[in-house]
């Protein structure tokens, strides 16, 4: 009882979904045989008729309301009564820096003309790195802030920013600083990612989209030789990630990538096998990755690397949705293989200009047939391990973040449900609360 009454803060009468003891929180297990921890029963870790205390930004008390004395409270202490609670929504691979629009492009796409294609054509990436290397550090963050707050609105607390649209030494620090100052601006954790290994710039190409491979490589030696090491030196990014696609760069290129990273102690993440089997998705992991992201084309017979080291497989339905996809990444092989799935928005102008997280959790249902719990899992609790946060991250227990969200529903499963309908009651940063 001590506990919360010395609380700065008390919520009574929650039902919580701690997602401690949810689908895919239970990541030491490896390749399992039979029901896997992805395959139980759905609980989303949920007790019911709790109160919950914070202090010093922290969850520091979790107990039934039964053991909670109520008049011994401090009224001003209570913070909020009833709903459901759940740990804040975590977005682990955004591109939510950038300059220009690609609804022209959105226009071609319809009438037929491939991604890569445009891609290839000097389009698609590029035509964003013209705009935003043209854009001043003040406007990329300007141009940032709405698609902030419209993640922070469903409930976003920590989200990933990478770069990848600047592709000068000069533009990708600039996009990670805004990244940085957008953290410093709002009641939000942002985690940053270095994408310098995106596309190649048209100056390493003496002919637009050249494929020849020493222009590529020299642009690696920029990556590897400046950018890595500044971004490091300089803390802007946390991550480093590359672009591993035929229109990216090789599996012998990416390697270059995440030696570099490793030697300057950055974590590792890929955008992999999101057009074709590259095999980077077991390159990132053999690197001991964080996440490999969008997986498409990844093998189904070939998760072991993933499961040895760790790694998290972060499924990104806005841009399979987007660019209609129709391969979908192995789902039940990742289930079957106990790799933690992770969901995010991939919010960027080409491939998912989508800024809501739980429309993907939507779309990770009906597109991927992830179950509603393995979707909150996986913007929580696992989104929060392809981040490389602390394990207690993403769930409500004693010493976690108190980064939470209260909800006005009547089932945790409602959050992949119903989409646009404001359900958020509470929005609670490092402890602090703000209506919704
Ligand atoms: O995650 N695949 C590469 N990068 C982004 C798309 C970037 C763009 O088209 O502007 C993605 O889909
Ligand atoms: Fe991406």
């Amino acid at each position: 009882m001590n506990d919360f009454r010395d609380a700065d803060k008390v919520w009574l009468d929650l039902n919580l979904a701690t997602m401690s003891s949810a689908v895919g929180s239970d990541t030491s297990s490896g390749i399992s045989s039979g029901m896997s921890s992805n395959m139980s029963p759905a609980t989303y870790g949920i007790q019911q008729s709790m109160a919950l205390a914070v202090k010093n930004g922290r969850i520091s008390a979790i107990a039934p309301m039964a053991v909670v004395d109520e008049p011994l409270l401090p009224t001003a202490g209570i913070a909020g009564r009833g709903g459901w609670m759940t740990p804040g929504l975590i977005d682990c691979h955004t591109h939510l820096v950038f300059a220009g629009s690609r609804a022209e492009e959105f226009e071609q796409r319809l009438q037929g003309v491939p991604y890569a294609q445009i891609a290839r054509e000097g389009g698609g990436i590029l035509s964003t790195v013209r705009a935003t290397r043209a854009a001043s550090e003040q406007q990329l963050f300007d141009l940032a802030v709405p698609r902030l707050q419209a993640l922070m609105r469903e409930g976003v607390t920590t989200l990933e920013i990478k770069s990848g649209y600047g592709l000068t030494l000069k533009d990708e620090l600039k996009m990670l600083r805004v990244a940085r100052r957008l953290g410093d601006a709002f009641p939000v954790q942002v985690c940053t990612t270095l994408l310098g290994a995106h596309a190649l710039p048209p100056e390493f190409s003496p002919e637009f989209a050249s494929e020849l491979s020493k222009d590529r490589d020299a642009y690696i030696d920029l990556v590897c030789q400046q950018m890595i090491p500044a971004a490091a030196e300089q803390k802007l990014a946390d991550a480093v990630d590359v672009f591993c696609e035929g229109i990216g760069f090789s599996v012998a290129q990416c390697d270059r990538v995440f030696k570099a990273a490793q030697n300057h102690g950055l974590a590792i993440k890929g955008h992999t096998e999101q057009l074709s089997d590259l095999k980077g998705s077991q390159l990132a992991a053999s690197y001991g990755a964080l996440s490999v992201d969008h997986l498409e084309y990844l093998d189904a017979s070939a998760l072991q690397p993933l499961v040895e080291n760790g790694t998290v497989a972060v499924l990104l339905p806005g841009a399979f949705y987007f660019l209609r996809e129709t391969q979908r990444p192995p789902i039940q092989a990742l289930r079957d293989a106990g790799i933690p799935m992770a969901i995010a928005t991939d919010f960027n102008p080409g491939t998912s200009p989508l800024a809501s997280l739980r429309l993907m959790m939507n779309m990770a249902c009906t597109l991927f047939r992830l179950t509603p719990e393995e979707a909150l899992a996986g913007v929580t609790c696992n989104a929060a391990q392809a981040l490389g946060l602390s394990d207690d991250t993403g769930k409500l227990v004693v010493g976690a973040p108190a980064d939470m969200l209260l909800w006005d529903i009547q089932h945790p499963s409602e959050l992949a449900y119903q989409i646009g309908v404001p359900m958020l009651k509470q929005r609670i940063y490092q402890g602090v609360a703000s209506d919704v």
